[in-house]
């Protein structure tokens, strides 16, 4: 999608995340509780301090539409990101993993989707990543499953 671009994160992006993550529809479909405010902005001070993450906020036209974030865990690295609601639909999240894609070091990325987040695993798809397991439900519930880019 054309008008699609990534820039780093700046303080005030963070209220915007934090209001895409209190959207109830959202949450539902990542199958994720929405964090209290300070508990938002508490692990995003975590996330952006740690060098070893990676994290851009995602631009649509000259709104703020959502962030890609690249975290090592167990020695995968993996990929996470969230679009507002307003910004859904347009391809805004395709446009944005792929060129987020292109800022992670060489090697493997993991993605780990409730099974029941067709939107984000088209994206997933879109992007290149293949199915790398059977689905597995989590310790709260949740069945999710593990995505991979080679
Ligand atoms: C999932 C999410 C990232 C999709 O963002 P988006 O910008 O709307 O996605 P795109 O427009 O790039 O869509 C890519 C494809 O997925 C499809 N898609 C998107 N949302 C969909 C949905 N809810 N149901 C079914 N298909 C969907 C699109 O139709 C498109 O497929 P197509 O090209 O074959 O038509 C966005 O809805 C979101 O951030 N949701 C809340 C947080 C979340 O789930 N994050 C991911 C956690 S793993």
């Amino acid at each position: 999608m054309a008008g699609v671009s990534l820039r780093e994160v700046v303080d005030d992006d963070i209220e915007v995340f934090f209001a895409d993550q209190q959207d109830p529809v959202a949450a539902r479909m990542a199958a994720v509780a929405p964090r209290e405010r300070e508990a938002f902005l508490a692990h995003w001070t975590r996330v952006r301090a740690d060098p070893s993450n990676i994290m851009r906020t995602v631009v649509a036209g000259d709104a703020v539409a959502g962030n890609m974030v690249s975290w090592d865990q167990a020695g995968e690295r993996l990929v996470g990101y969230w679009i507002g609601r307003d910004h859904w639909g347009r391809g805004v999240a395709t446009a944005a993993l792929r060129q987020f894609l292109d800022l992670l070091p060489a090697g493997p990325v993991h993605a780990y989707v409730a099974t029941a987040n067709t939107g984000s695993i088209r994206v997933l798809h879109k992007c290149g990543f293949h199915l790398a397991g059977p689905p597995v439900t989590a310790g709260d519930g949740i069945e999710e499953v593990h995505f991979v880019r080679d």
